[in-house]
């Protein structure tokens, strides 16, 4: 089974941003997590993920805004690709693919993309709004904050509340994280990326092909 643990070499050393990386990651494992999975059970959780993709991408733009961020252009470019590579893996699950290959499109993604985007993109963020003071909980603002003032969609308000239990209402069984080795025959293809400021991300590609990164 993929699995996803996220790495220590990702903090940012910025409390709330690596916090809800660390969720991020949680919610993508959650995904591949799943027991038995069938459609009715990776759904709601890819739906959970990209809640929160959209959230937290949602509140580093606002912090920003807020510090008026030279390299915001090119950081919200990123997300709005990574957005969208989000978005694909929900459609296909959506659309009927088979969810092993769902599975190994979101490791991918996340092995990759998010990856890349923690570590060259989030950190430099990271150490301007902790130059700026803004190191507390309060340097990304909640879900309502967002909502109302126009920079998330209603649909995703309360997507960042405290989980009160160890297991989402969806019916997901939350094994003990491993480091094991994906086991379902699809190997992700190798991470290798140079370190480039203001580099562009790969657009991820369709379902249908063979390699689901275009360099
Ligand atoms: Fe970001
Ligand atoms: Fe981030």
């Amino acid at each position: 089974m993929l699995r996803l643990e996220f790495p220590d070499d990702l903090l940012t050393g910025h409390a709330e941003v690596d916090r809800q990386h660390r969720m991020l990651f949680d919610a993508a494992d959650r995904v591949l997590a799943v027991k038995q999975a069938t459609r009715d059970t990776v759904v709601p959780a890819l739906r959970f993920l990209l809640s929160y993709v959209h959230y937290h991408f949602g509140a580093e733009e606002a912090l920003m805004d807020a510090i008026a961020y030279d390299r915001a252009e090119h950081h919200k470019r990123q997300h709005k690709m990574l957005r969208e590579a989000a978005e694909a893996v929900k459609e296909a699950a959506l659309a009927g693919e088979d969810l092993a290959r769902v599975a190994a499109r979101l490791h991918v993604l996340f092995l990759d993309g998010y990856v890349f985007h923690i570590r060259h993109v989030d950190a430099p963020l990271a150490a301007a709004a902790r130059d700026r003071g803004l190191e507390g909980a309060d340097a990304l603002p909640p879900s309502g904050v967002l909502v109302q003032a126009g920079r998330l969609g209603p649909e995703h308000e309360g997507v960042d509340a405290p989980v009160t239990t160890g297991t989402p209402d969806v019916g997901i069984d939350l094994p003990a994280v491993t480091t094991g080795t994906p086991d379902v025959g699809i190997d992700p293809p190798a991470v290798s990326r140079v370190p480039d400021d203001g580099v562009e991300l790969p657009v991820v590609a369709d379902a249908s092909k063979d390699s689901w990164i275009k360099h």
